[in-house]
């Protein structure tokens, strides 16, 4: 099916790993014109190669620190500048260390926060405008089934990813009026099966930090569907959600692509 994403403006944040490369290379074969927004830029400008082998229409690469609204606005304007505007943003970086809570302390949650959730303030902030003067656009957020039901080890982490989706829903009903739709994507367990898929800070890097090879294996056997998750399952739903052929009339909606993990009705 063609998406009708052809020659459309897409910024991708933290598009140079595991989950972010996968929404750039998938785009990339829709033949999008994309910002890839990444604190990364060597490892970003390596996934922008591929991107345009893989048939991206154009791809320039923007050093930006999310959690800051000034480098977010200079990002933003250079996807205006090169491409005309703006018509869909994939929020998608985020960062977790798996911890107990009551091992955690502020400078941890802080970090937590501002990674997870003030980055995606910024970047919504920054396009909405553009979006409305346009009188559309998509937002699609990489949020986490960790926000659904929490789990152990992932208390802040997983609060920042429901108000993730807290804050979509909100925004979808805001700005519904000017074309605006938004919607959430929640992986489970998504590990990057080769070095070549990571950036150099990807929270993948030290897989054994983690989950153990056995933990692994164990979370794969209990999915219904007997896997980890990979990039490109996640990759899918989000090309698919910010398509206005193919999900026009989605909006406000949190989506899990983990297998069967949760089954939230
Ligand atoms: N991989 C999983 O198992 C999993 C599960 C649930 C949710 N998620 C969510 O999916 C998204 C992607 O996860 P991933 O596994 O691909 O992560 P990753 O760590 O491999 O990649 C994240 C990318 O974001 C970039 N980044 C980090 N902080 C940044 C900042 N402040 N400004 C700009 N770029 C920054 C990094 O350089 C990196 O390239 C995240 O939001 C994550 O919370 C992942």
């Amino acid at each position: 099916m063609d998406l009708g994403l052809a020659g459309k403006s897409v910024i991708v944040t933290g598009g140079a790993s595991n989950i972010g490369r996968a929404i750039v290379l998938t785009y990339a074969q829709e033949h999008a014109k994309i910002t890839l927004a990444d604190l990364d830029v060597e490892q970003g400008e390596q996934v922008a190669a591929l991107a345009l082998k893989a048939g991206a229409e154009s791809v320039q690469v923007v050093k930006t620190d999310v959690t800051q609204l000034s480098e977010v606005e200079f990002m933003v304007g250079q996807a205006i500048q090169c491409y005309g505007g703006v018509d869909v943003l994939v929020n998608n970086v985020g960062w977790d260390k798996l911890q107990y809570f009551s091992e955690t302390g502020p400078e941890f949650w802080q970090k937590i926060i501002d990674v997870n959730f003030v980055g995606m303030l910024n970047c919504t902030k920054t396009v909405l405008e553009p979006m409305v003067q346009n009188k559309g656009g998509a937002i699609v957020s990489i949020s986490s089934d960790a926000s659904r039901q929490g789990e152990a080890r992932e208390a802040v982490y997983g609060g920042m990813k429901a108000a993730t989706n807290s804050l979509m829903k909100s925004i979808a009903k805001e700005n519904g009026r000017y074309g605006v739709r938004c919607n959430c994507v929640c992986p489970g367990v998504t590990v990057p099966d080769t070095d070549e898929e990571m950036s150099a800070n990807s929270m993948w890097q030290d897989k054994s930090a983690m989950f153990t090879d056995e933990q692994f294996g164990k979370i794969a056997k209990s999915l219904p569907l007997k896997r980890l998750g990979k990039g490109q399952d996640v990759a899918n739903a989000v090309v698919f959600l910010s398509s206005q052929k193919a999900a026009g009339y989605v909006t406000g909606q949190v989506l899990s692509v983990s297998g069967g993990y949760t089954m939230i009705g």
